[in-house]
Parts: structure tokens; C-alpha cells; sequence
């Protein structure tokens, strides 16, 4: 997990950052460092001024993603245009504003990109000046702070000292681990912030031979949903799904497998950095002993394929070392309870959620799920809801378990 509770905040969080042209344009390198160390996504735009002072190849290689320049360049507003990065953005930060951004910010103007997108996000918005001090102190440039402060423009720094100019004032911009943290401050905490999920889904398939194989009826919606959910709440989030027609959860990463072998292969992948393990997967208990190499022709009236025992995923997961905070799901026809209770004993799982796959209209293919919580901490019930409705409450259910074990540094 990470350390630090306040920048836990931007995990999973989308920050677009705006660099304008003027010289700590420097320091937005590290900006970008420091977000995403803190787990944000990050997206840049610079002005054309901006890369003057540093190359957009530097940005794209530190955010990860292709650095916006233009507003009216077809290629690049095809990949993103400007109103996707807008509704995108969860917050527009802009580091370094000059006394020139800032002005146009209040001004509202859209003749570039940066200003462009300020004005179409609905997203809050930090501005980080950076000018000379003659420049700051300028009631021009105060008249437009006043301006942008009213409309609810979020204003960091700028800090006094030496300037590049050989000055000394107001004017210099934040460091930018005093920026990451302002920007952190500005989101809400969130149950799962920085937590480390991964998420098991839908079921297995195991090959008879190239063109047939064993599996069942479970949809993934339960183990998706809950991988929305955890998103939402601030958690890393990957889902090893197995095959299921299901759209990716937003901010979710997303492993696709088909049989149990290899999701116990992309488990293990992932095992060393999972705080919190949900299996919500039905993994097929047993495969063909041997897969025919090609397709089986009929012959006789009968056909006996022998099986063989699939490794018990989650079991493997309690058993590492250090091992994750588990969280098991029992699909039962039958005295649910009473299997669901053994089946956390047998497996080691920290929490187990049951629930009764006879029951028509909830469980497997449906939409809908009733389940009972079993953890050492007694049992609860939860009556029959949407299986998205019933991911959140499930999520905020593991959240106050997993954070009773691990509390906040
Ligand atoms: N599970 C797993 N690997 C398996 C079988 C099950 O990780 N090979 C996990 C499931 O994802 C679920 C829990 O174990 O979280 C219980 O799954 P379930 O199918 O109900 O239990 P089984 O151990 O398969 O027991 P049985 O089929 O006998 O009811």
C-alpha cells in the first residue's frame, strides 16, 4: 500500500495537467513523477510556448500517453479531442500558469487548447503560478487571480525567494511534491484509496479437444461489478476474467484467461502486489485428463472422458506469503450456510459471501443476488438487490474488514 494517506487520495484518479510557457516548466517533469507514483493517471498539454522550455517527448515518456499540443491538429483530436479530454479529466491542474495563461483563463478564451479545455471541463481546476515578481505584483495579474478565485479556480502558490531572472519575490512556483499534495487535498478520501484489488470473474473453460470444452453458466457480472465498485473506491483494481461478454470497467485493468490453469498463472502474477484478493470466479473443479489433439469423431454410443483435479485458486492465494486479505464467494443449492462456513474454514478466507444459486431470479445468469457475509466477525444478510447496487454495499462491507486489519499508518 502506499505510505502516504494523503496522497492515497489520487489513486486511480485522472489529472490533466496543463503546462504553460514559462520557465519552471522544468518542474512539471517531476509533477508528473510524483502524481503518478501516487497511482493518478496522468495527461498532458502544454502551449506551444511550453515546449520551448521542455520537449513534449519528455512528458509523453513520463505520463505514458501522447502529449496534446493542438487544437485544431485532426490527428490528434481523432485519438482525443478536446471535449473527450475535458469530461475525461477529474481535475485540470495548470503548473506553471504564467501571467499570460492566467490571463486568458480569465479572459475565456479558446483559441488554444490549454484555455480551450479549461473552459469545457466541468472538472475543478488549479492554477500553480509562476512569473516574475514585477509580473505577479502587477495589478493585472491580481485583477485576473481575483477573477479566476471567484469562479472557483483553485490558486497554489506561488512561493517567494530567488528567481530565474535574478529577482527576488512572490513569484516562484511550487515544488511539485507541494503541488502533488495540494492537488491530493482537493478529492474526497475514498474507502479503498491506493489499495491493491484483484478480482477474480466468470468462469472457466476447459478444453475437451480444439473445438469443444467443460464450463458453466456463471456470467462474471457479480466479479465485473465488484471491480467497478473497487475502482470507484480508490483501489487499484485487476480483473482476470475468464471468458464472458462483459465491457471493462472504467480505470479497471483488465486480464483475460480462458481456462483455470492459466488464471491460477495470471493469480500468481498478480499475487505480489495484491493487498485485497475477491474470487469471485467459477473456477471449473476438474478439466479432461488429457486434451485430444484433434477433434474427437463419434464412434461408440457412450463416451467417458476422465477429469482431473483443477488447483483450488483461492487456496493458493491464502497460502502465500505475505498473503492478501481473501474474500471467497460459496454458490450453493443447499444447506448454504452451513457449506459456506466450512468452506472459509477449509480455504483460510478471511471473509466468504453466500449465496443460494436454487433460488430462480438471483445468482449465476441473472442480474439480481441476495448473499449472507461470513467472516469471523459473525454473519449479515443482505436482501435481493441489483448486482451493481449489491457491489457496492459488498465493497464498503470488505473495506471496513480489510481496514480493521490494516489500519491507517
Ligand atoms: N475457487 C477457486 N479455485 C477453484 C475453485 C473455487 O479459487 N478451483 C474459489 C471460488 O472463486 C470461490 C470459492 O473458491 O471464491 C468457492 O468456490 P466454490 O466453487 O463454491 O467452491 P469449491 O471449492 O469448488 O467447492 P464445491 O464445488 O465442492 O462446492
Amino acid at each position: 500500500m502506499v505510505a502516504n494517506p494523503v496522497s492515497q487520495r489520487l489513486s486511480n484518479r485522472r489529472i490533466l495537467l496543463g503546462i504553460a510557457g514559462g520557465i519552471a516548466a522544468y518542474k512539471s517533469a517531476e509533477l508528473v513523477r510524483r502524481l503518478r507514483d501516487h497511482g493518478a493517471d496522468v495527461r498532458v498539454i502544454m502551449t506551444r510556448a511550453a515546449t520551448e522550455f521542455i520537449t513534449p517527448m519528455t512528458l509523453q515518456a513520463l505520463s505514458g500517453h501522447p502529449v496534446h499540443l493542438d487544437l485544431l491538429d485532426p490527428a490528434a483530436e481523432a485519438a482525443m479531442g478536446h471535449i473527450e479530454l475535458a469530461r475525461w479529466a477529474d481535475l485540470l491542474v495548470i503548473a506553471p500558469a504564467t501571467a499570460n495563461t492566467l490571463s486568458r483563463l480569465a479572459e475565456g478564451r479558446a483559441d488554444e487548447l490549454l484555455t480551450a479545455v479549461a473552459l469545457a471541463t466541468r472538472a475543478p481546476v488549479a492554477v500553480a503560478p509562476a512569473m516574475n515578481q514585477a509580473m505577479w505584483a502587477n495589478a493585472a495579474t491580481q485583477a485576473n487571480l481575483q477573477t479566476l478565485a471567484a469562479r472557483g479556480i483553485r490558486v497554489m502558490g506561488p512561493a517567494e525567494g530567488s528567481q530565474a531572472c535574478g529577482e527576488v519575490g512572490a513569484g516562484r512556483m511550487l515544488e511539485a511534491p507541494d503541488i502533488a499534495d495540494r492537488v491530493a487535498a482537493m478529492f474526497e478520501s475514498r474507502l479503498l484509496d491506493g489499495v491493491r484489488v484483484v478480482i477474480t470473474a466468470g468462469p472457466t473453460r476447459e478444453a475437451i479437444d480444439p473445438v469443444r470444452f467443460i464450463s458453466n453458466h456463471s456470467s462474471g457480472r457479480m466479479g465485473f461489478a465488484l471491480a467497478r465498485a473497487a475502482a470507484a473506491a480508490g483501489a487499484h483494481t485487476t480483473l482476470i476474467a475468464g471468458p464472458v461478454h462483459l465491457p471493462t470497467p472504467e480505470r479497471v485493468q483488465r486480464v483475460d484467461v480462458v481456462s483455470a490453469a492459466d488464471m491460477l498463472a495470471a493469480v500468481e502474477t498478480a499475487l505480489p502486489d495484491c493487498d485485497l484478493f475477491i474470487g469471485t470466479a467459477a473456477v471449473a473443479d476438474y478439466r479432461p485428463a488429457e486434451v485430444a489433439q484433434q477433434k474427437i469423431k463419434k464412434q461408440a454410443e457412450t463416451l467417458s472422458l476422465a477429469l482431473t483435479r483443477n488447483p483450488d485458486i483461492i487456496s493458493r492465494v491464502t497460502q502465500a506469503s505475505p498473503r492478501p486479505f481473501t474474500v471467497g464467494f460459496a454458490a450453493e443449492t443447499n444447506d448454504v450456510l452451513a457449506y459456506a462456513r466450512n468452506k472459509r474454514e477449509a480455504k483460510r478466507l478471511d471473509m466468504i459471501i453466500a449465496n443460494d444459486v436454487s433460488v430462480p431470479g438471483i445468482g449465476f445468469e441473472s442480474t439480481e443476488n441476495a448473499v449472507t457475509i461470513i467472516s469471523s466477525h459473525g454473519e449479515q444478510s443482505l436482501d435481493r438487490m441489483p448486482k451493481e447496487q449489491l457491489a457496492d454495499t459488498l465493497i464498503h462491507a470488505i473495506a471496513d474488514a480489510y481496514s480493521q486489519q490494516h489500519p491507517n499508518p
